[in-house]
């Protein structure tokens, strides 16, 4: 079983695996180079002994794990990638998840979040900066642990250049810890709530990136549930790469919809979320909740908002979308918002919908001015809760209906 390295290779086909010593908390990286041929765990254990001059005996009792905390195999070996860091137990011992979280170094506090806390930390080897989220799982129903861990298990399989990375994941005395790319740039948040004017290529380009990142998630047939600009961050201090974050609500049960309601965050929530107790989770959701991104990032306000929740409440559900009057508006991002903002989930335009390119594609003078209207009526409608088979009506989702005492008031309203 001796190793003999192909010394045929040309630099280039080798490889610098990362290794960190089980147990060690400093100085305890080990780099291999490694060439094609080592395709097999055994033959990656043959090379370390090679190459780091280990007794023979090492062979035995020697364990490699990746970020996961598994012991890799053959096809992990494989497809090793350049610079990778793996984790190595020279003697046998178990992963431990504090081996792990002592590479990296603490440096700052970032936010306290819905589920606990997000710290920047640095690789103490590498000096590469990190996010870690760190969430106290002390209280939480086994089926919402459940929904936790999945957070980590879905970043894991959307690997895209708009959705933020994780490193690894584990849990340690109560805690769980997601490792992920560190975002430098702050939230989304911040851009829109400075004074800076977004020209409308600037408003192109970062919703352009959201969107391929929603695509692709909607693509591998997960909904985000959750977009909003403080989940949406920039990777670099010049804000021109983005990524989207905190896929902690991803795919979860209806009922946890429900707290998000009460927290508040409700301002992004489609009409069909906040006014049915069992709907169909359907990937337009986000679609809702990205047609409120755009709108913020154009007007720098709500479409709907009002003086209380109640309010907000009301116009989502029931009030046509209007645009801020006395500003130039591109025709095609009007449409492009109508058809985000429909209020029935069937009718409303998926992510594929050719209004999205038409916008991003348009360089014409084509634009509106909304001008005030005193006469227009509004219409006013409860939910119905309990028929769900209401006649389709091209004004109205479905789900709602007039009632004669609301059209009795609305009526009136004109002539006050
Ligand atoms: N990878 C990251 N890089 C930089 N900041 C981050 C990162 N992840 C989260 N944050 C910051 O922490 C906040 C909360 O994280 P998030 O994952 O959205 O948790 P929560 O479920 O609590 O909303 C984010 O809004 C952002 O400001
Ligand atoms: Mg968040």
């Amino acid at each position: 079983m001796e190793f003999i390295p192909d010394t045929k290779n040309t630099p280039e086909e080798y490889k610098k695996i990362l290794f960190w010593q089980n147990g060690k908390t400093e100085k305890s990286i080990i780099e291999i180079l490694i060439t094609k041929e080592i395709n097999t765990y055994k033959k990656l254990k043959e090379a370390i002994i090679y190459e780091k001059n280990l007794p023979k005996s090492t062979y035995e009792k020697m364990k490699i794990y990746n970020n996961l905390q598994i012991e890799i195999d053959d096809t992990d070996v494989d497809n090793l990638k350049p610079k990778e860091m793996l984790y190595i137990s020279l003697d046998g011992s178990k992963f431990t998840e504090l081996n792990y979280i002592n590479q990296y170094e603490i440096l700052e506090f970032i936010k306290s979040g819905g589920y606990g806390e997000v710290l920047l930390a640095k690789n103490k080897i590498t000096n590469k900066k990190v996010s870690i989220k760190k969430i106290d799982l002390n209280g939480f129903s086994t089926e919402e642990l459940y929904s936790i861990s999945r957070e980590a298990l879905y970043l894991s399989s959307l690997q895209h250049k708009n959705i933020i990375k994780i490193y690894g994941s584990f849990a340690y005395k109560n805690y769980l810890y997601n490792v992920m790319e560190y975002a430098e740039g702050g939230e989304l948040t911040q851009l829109i709530r400075s004074n800076e004017e977004l020209s409308e290529n600037r408003i192109k380009d970062i919703f352009k990136q959201i969107y391929e990142g929603v695509q692709f998630i909607h693509e591998n047939e997960v909904i985000h549930r959750d977009l909003k600009p403080n989940n949406i961050l920039f990777l670099d201090k010049e804000k021109t790469q983005v990524v989207i974050i905190d896929f902690g609500i991803s795919g979860i049960s209806n009922c946890y919809i429900k707290e998000v309601i009460k927290a508040g965050t409700f301002k992004f929530l489609s009409p069909e979320i906040l006014f049915r107790e069992n709907f169909d989770s359907s990937p337009k959701i986000d679609i809702w909740a990205l047609g409120v991104i755009l709108y913020l990032m154009n007007f720098k306000q709500y479409p709907f908002d009002g003086e209380n929740d109640k309010e907000i409440y009301e116009k989502i559900g029931n009030e046509d979308l209007e645009f801020p009057y006395g500003i130039k508006i591109k025709k095609s991002l009007i449409n492009l918002l109508k058809g985000m903002f429909e209020k029935n989930p069937k009718r409303r335009i998926d992510i594929n919908d050719k209004l999205f390119d038409i916008w991003f594609n348009d360089n014409s003078d084509n634009y509106k001015v909304f001008v005030k209207d005193k006469k227009k009526r509004k219409f006013r409608a409860i939910p119905d809760r309990n028929n769900n088979n209401v006649e389709e009506n091209e004004e109205i989702p479905h789900y709602y209906r007039l009632t004669k005492s609301t059209r009795a008031k609305n009526n009136n309203k004109g002539k006050i």
